[in-house]
């Protein structure tokens, strides 16, 4: 067994004093894998994969636990390797699809500013890339977006551009927070052809918190599923359809009709 991209280990996280939100988290993923990560709000997907990218804020400490990337306890990092770290090797799409860029100022500045932090590129060639990442996530007019003001931009534009940024850097991981919650069904699908693309291509890992099971199944090599900031189950789709007793997993499959190991032979087939 190769040595994994991620490997968290007893991770446990407590907001304030003693508001205890991750509990004894475990789970390791491989150099392209894609996890996603699924749960009822509230269960801590958010907080985990803030967790991972040490940006807990407000209070939030992990008590316990170690996070491994690429076989480096992520508890040594200083400022600086974390920023290196961050956006580059591994990229973060929140939740909040305009949490990741200044409100005031301008997309192409930010592009470029974002790529030139981590490659030295000129500012034409990063321009470039801008350009061609914008028009790979299906929007129509690269160029005018680049000339746009985030509050120029829909939810799901907005959306796009903080992905296609994250992707720009080719990050060896992605940690996606609900990376399609502003999009239609159609540009949904584009977004997570784009991800499983990356895989293919550059090995890339995915941890993805959805609540769209559906897409899920389509694009995921294991799911881990989290309730009340404990990991319920975790596998492949085919591992927790055969612990049809973990009546909570069930559950949140059974909402999803294709899932159901009746029809899953016609997907998978
Ligand atoms: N900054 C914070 N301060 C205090 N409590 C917090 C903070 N952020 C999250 N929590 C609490 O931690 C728990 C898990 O929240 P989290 O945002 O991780 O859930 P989630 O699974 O991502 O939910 P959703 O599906 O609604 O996004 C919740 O009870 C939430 O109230
Ligand atoms: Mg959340």
């Amino acid at each position: 067994m190769t040595q994994p991209i991620l490997e968290v280990q007893g991770l446990s996280v407590t907001y304030g004093r003693d508001t205890q939100v991750l509990k004894q988290i475990g789970f390791s993923l491989q150099r392209g894998e894609i996890l996603a990560v699924v749960g009822e709000s509230g269960s801590g997907k958010s907080t985990l994969i803030r967790a991972i990218i040490n940006l807990l804020g407000n209070g939030g400490k992990i008590n316990s636990g170690s996070i491994h990337f690429d076989g480096e306890d992520l508890s040594s990092f200083n400022t600086r390797q974390w920023r290196s770290l961050r956006g580059g090797r591994i990229a973060m799409v929140f939740q909040n699809p305009g949490a990741a860029l200044s409100p005031m100022v301008g997309i192409e500045r930010q592009f470029v500013e974002a790529i030139r932090n981590h490659k030295a590129i000129s500012k034409a060639d990063a321009k470039q890339i801008a350009l061609m990442e914008i028009e790979r996530l299906g929007m129509a007019d690269p160029q005018s977006i680049l000339q746009s003001r985030p509050w120029q931009l829909s939810g799901g534009m907005k959306q796009r551009v903080a992905i296609a940024i994250s992707l720009s850097m080719q990050p060896e991981l992605i940690l996606a927070d609900e990376p399609t919650s502003a999009l239609d069904v159609s540009t949904q699908e584009l977004v997570l052809n784009e991800l499983r693309l990356r895989k293919a291509k550059q090995n890339t890992s995915v941890i993805m918190v959805s609540h769209n099971l559906a897409a899920c199944a389509a694009i995921a090599d294991k799911i881990l599923v989290m309730k009340d900031g404990e990991v319920v189950d975790f596998g492949t789709l085919d591992q927790i359809h055969s612990r049809r007793d973990e009546c909570y997993t069930c559950e949140l499959l059974d909402a999803v009709p294709r899932l159901k190991p009746s029809n899953r032979e016609l997907k998978y087939a």
